[in-house]
């Protein structure tokens, strides 16, 4: 690692990069952005920067309404990152000069049926388990809070503390931050780890980690739909509305120029094409809950594939018997709100050597003889497609 470095003392090797990072999307070029602003000499390498799961992604930074059963060690994660991303947000804006769509309305998470409460109920107990902020709502304060909700909705919870971020804005900041702090774009590929020339390299590709590093990472298709409220109005609610609706689960972004982000399929395929199939039942799901959806114009039906991994928590250290070569990737869901935390954590690993306890369960050596990437079981043998059922 590369120890004892400070913006200060920069590399005097003036030939070799101390860091290569393989992926310009959030997470990559977050990593760029700290370790150059750091000192060190950094080389980002993408043909096509922010075109993988970013480019697709609504932003929420969902911490708490996405707290799952099983996923503790991934919560707490979450969390610490979801915890940096206000001091990240304006920081970023500062280096960068660029508003980042960053709200804080916070995020209701709201039941059509009585059925879909019962569900909603469920995880609300597990997420107060937790300890963590989660608030029931009667009907009463629910409309209060967002009149648009259809009347028929049954009730809802308050997570207040779960923020979004526009991923369109953040892409094109981290790429202005990461290069005035003195990072060096290269627009090409890496396809074989052996093209890099550099102290460390990150590999921080996404789906693309699988062929790089062997690494498991697969791909997990999620169709998304993007409406905008007529007139060039901000839309009718605030919030972020995470949704359940006679048994499907969906959420919606609003942001105050007047788009409104609908997602989305959690599918196991690797193929990026939109289907009628989903465009219908995330329409269908979103206009029962906030009817006047019905009116704003759909602007972008798109797929993409977020980096999935076999326990669907990222992979952040080095690859076995390779310390010079650090993976950052398998993000999956949650590549957004992770990305301060990555960033930091990765970074500090870089200039000195020292893992923080918290990337400790995110160690690549726990997939030590698993099925490599994404051509590991092909599509059909994957389970059934599903819906988003968070
Ligand atoms: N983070 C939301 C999604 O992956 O659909």
């Amino acid at each position: 690692m590369l120890t004892g470095r400070s913006p200060s003392t920069p590399s005097d090797d003036r030939a070799r990069p101390d860091v290569a990072v393989v992926g310009a999307g959030p997470i990559g070029l977050s990593i760029a952005w700290r370790c150059a602003a750091r000192g060190l000499r950094v080389v980002v390498h993408d043909p096509a920067s922010g075109s993988g799961a970013s480019a697709v992604a609504a932003g929420m930074l969902s911490p708490v309404a996405e707290a799952y059963f099983g996923e503790r060690q991934l919560t707490e994660l979450l969390l610490a990152s979801a915890a940096r991303w206000p001091a990240f947000a304006a920081e970023l804006t500062e280096a960068s000069g660029v508003q980042l769509g960053y709200r804080t309305e916070g995020t209701l998470v709201v039941g059509l049926t009585g059925d879909d409460l019962a569900e909603a109920r469920r995880l609300w107990a597990y997420q107060q388990g937790l300890g963590l902020p989660v608030t029931p709502l009667r009907p009463t304060e629910l409309r209060d809070r967002e009149p648009a909700l259809a009347p028929r909705v049954r009730g809802g919870a308050l997570a207040s503390t779960d923020h979004q971020v526009d991923p369109r804005l953040l892409v094109p900041a981290l790429r202005t931050a990461a290069q005035r702090a003195g990072a060096l774009l290269v627009p090409q590929a890496v396809r074989h780890l052996s093209e890099v020339d550099a102290a460390v390299t990150v590999v921080a590709a996404g789906c693309g980690a699988a062929d790089l590093t062997g690494l498991p990472v697969r791909p997990v298709k999620g169709q998304i739909l993007r409406l905008r409220a007529p007139g060039g109005v901000a839309p009718g609610f605030r919030h972020v509305i995470r949704g359940y609706a006679d048994g499907e689960t969906v959420y919606l972004v609003p942001r105050t120029d007047g788009e409104v982000v609908l997602g989305a399929t959690v599918e196991e395929r690797s193929d990026t094409t939109v289907t009628a199939g989903a465009v219908l039942r995330l329409l269908r799901a979103s206009v029962d809950l906030l009817p006047e959806l019905a009116e704003y114009d759909l602007v972008e039906t798109v797929a993409g594939l977020r980096p999935g991994t076999p326990d669907n928590a990222p992979i952040l250290g080095p690859l076995p018997g390779r310390p010079d070569v650090l993976a950052a990737t398998g993000h999956h869901r949650h590549g957004i709100v992770l990305t301060p935390v990555t960033a930091d954590l990765i970074a500090d690993l870089v200039t000195t050597g020292v893992a923080d306890p918290l990337l400790t369960p995110f160690q690549p050596d726990r997939f030590a003889g698993a099925e490599p990437g994404p051509g590991g079981r092909p599509d059909q043998m994957m389970e059934e497609d599903r819906w988003n059922s968070r």
